[in-house]
């Protein structure tokens, strides 16, 4: 088969690298990719959000399977457009794409078909948004309604903080249209974690979970992140609360959309919070979470081909278990200095090489370019996430340890990362 993978982020790299290793897959590519991703595919020199080129190619080329990685082209309706001409493409459709690209749409659904989530308003009106604030007090959570690139949410420790966030959301307008509404929320406290799904709207695979570690600075302080290191399996959640997730939020959420007439084919993510009362619904993706892809991907040991194909032709019942490694995995994101904020571009990394040779060790690639001088190849920072560093261990402190090995072997001026990642974990497994 040939394969097209869209995006250049870490998840990207850790999808190609699976891809890759498939046996019915013959011949790989990215658009755009980046420095790592050269590696495994054929780089196209086309943008993620391209959908008119990316068809193009994707026809010229006969590409059997299209693989989606980010938020941005299944939001535009990248799905519908491949579907219409018969191209096998693996992601949701626009409509069911808007569990993600509208807080108010996923809230709606889940008010609808009570699948638990926090307690919340919906606001299109600054000043009426203000007046609820006022009335639930602080701490509260403040959402922009569309797409901000993670950045749209607010956890307000004070009154103050929250009318600031509604303020830049609704009246300065700094998402643009995507804080045309707001949803205030009931602040929510416990541990939190990634479920993934993939489904085809009536069969449902999990993959093995996972916990983002969001916040920028070790002990989750500092600003939210797209994420700065993941571990798998996340084991505060057992058994019983793995199941309770899948039937209250997940096949809820799934069969809500299907009564509604939206089939949802492709990866589900439910970002879940452990409350005392239960397990409640923070956020739905609709893809792969980065950086969850890269701790999880590393234990699947079943064909991701195999089960994407399957899920894009309707047919996931074809697939009946997924094969783990039980080892846990944990990836330590290595971020530019500045990141989340501004940052710059170009610096040359070191060590990559040194670091891959390590036993159960793979470096995947997020905000990189490979740059020649002097006749000479080196792999330059090109991104605020640099570096997805990952390992495997026989329990989560061996894990910890052998990926901060890895770590250690790569430099680059400036280079920022959490020590603490995967240490929530710690005694528990
Ligand atoms: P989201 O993009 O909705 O996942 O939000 C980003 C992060 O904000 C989440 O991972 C949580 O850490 C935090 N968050 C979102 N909603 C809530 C809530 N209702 N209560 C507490 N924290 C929240
Ligand atoms: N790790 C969070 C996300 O992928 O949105």
């Amino acid at each position: 088969m040939r394969i097209l993978v869209i995006g250049s982020g870490g998840r990207e790299h850790a999808l190609v690298w699976k891809i890759a290793q498939s046996k019915l897959a013959d011949k790989v590519f990215c658009a755009p990719g980046n420095g790592g991703i050269a590696g495994q595919a054929e780089c196209l020199d086309i943008r993620a959000e391209d959908t008119g080129q990316l068809l193009d190619f994707a026809r010229r080329e006969k590409i059997d399977l299209t693989v989606v990685g980010p938020e941005a082209p299944l939001a535009a309706g990248i799905v519908d457009e491949f579907r219409r001409y018969k191209l096998g493409v693996y992601g949701p459709s626009k409509a069911a794409a808007q569990l993600e690209a509208s807080k108010v749409f996923a809230k709606l659904l889940m008010d609808k078909y009570k699948v638990p989530t926090a307690a919340f308003g919906i606001f299109d009106n600054a000043h009426e948004a203000k007046k609820y604030i006022a009335k639930i007090g602080a701490p509260c959570v403040v959402k922009a309604d569309g797409l901000a690139a993670g950045k749209g949410v607010v956890v307000a420790k004070t009154i103050d903080e929250a009318e600031q966030a509604v303020v830049s959301f609704m009246e300065e307008r700094i998402f643009g249209d995507s804080g045309n509404k707001v949803i205030i929320e009931e602040c929510l406290v416990g541990q939190e974690a990634s479920i993934l799904v993939i489904t085809d709207s009536r069969e449902v695979v999990a993959l093995a979970s996972s916990q983002d570690h969001k916040r920028i600075f070790d002990h989750d302080e500092g600003p939210n992140t797209g994420g700065m290191g993941a571990y798998s399996p996340a084991q505060v959640v057992t058994r019983e609360l793995f199941k309770e997730i899948l039937e209250r939020i997940v096949y809820r959420t799934i069969d809500g959309l299907a009564k509604d007439g939206i089939e949802y084919c492709g990866t589900l993510y439910a970002g879940v919070m452990l409350t005392k009362e239960g397990p409640k619904t923070l956020e739905f993706n609709v893809r792969f979470g980065d950086p969850e892809t890269q701790a999880i991907l590393p234990r699947f040991k079943s064909d991701l081909v195999e089960v994407m194909l399957a899920a894009s032709e309707g047919k996931l019942s074809r697939v009946r278990t997924l094969d783990w490694d039980e080892r846990p995995c944990v990836c330590v994101v290595c971020a530019s200095k500045g990141y989340p904020g501004d940052y710059e571009k170009g610096k040359e990394i070191f060590g990559l090489e040194e670091a891959a040779k390590l036993p159960d060790v793979v470096v995947f690639h997020a905000g990189t370019r490979r740059q020649k001088i002097n006749d000479k190849w080196q792999v330059v920072t090109n991104g605020g996430r640099v570096l997805g560093v990952t390992g495997l261990g026989n329990t989560i402190k061996d894990a910890i340890e052998s990926t901060y090995k890895a770590v250690d072997k790569i430099h680059f001026e400036g280079m920022h990362y959490r020590r603490d990642i995967g240490r929530k974990a710690v005694g528990s497994s």
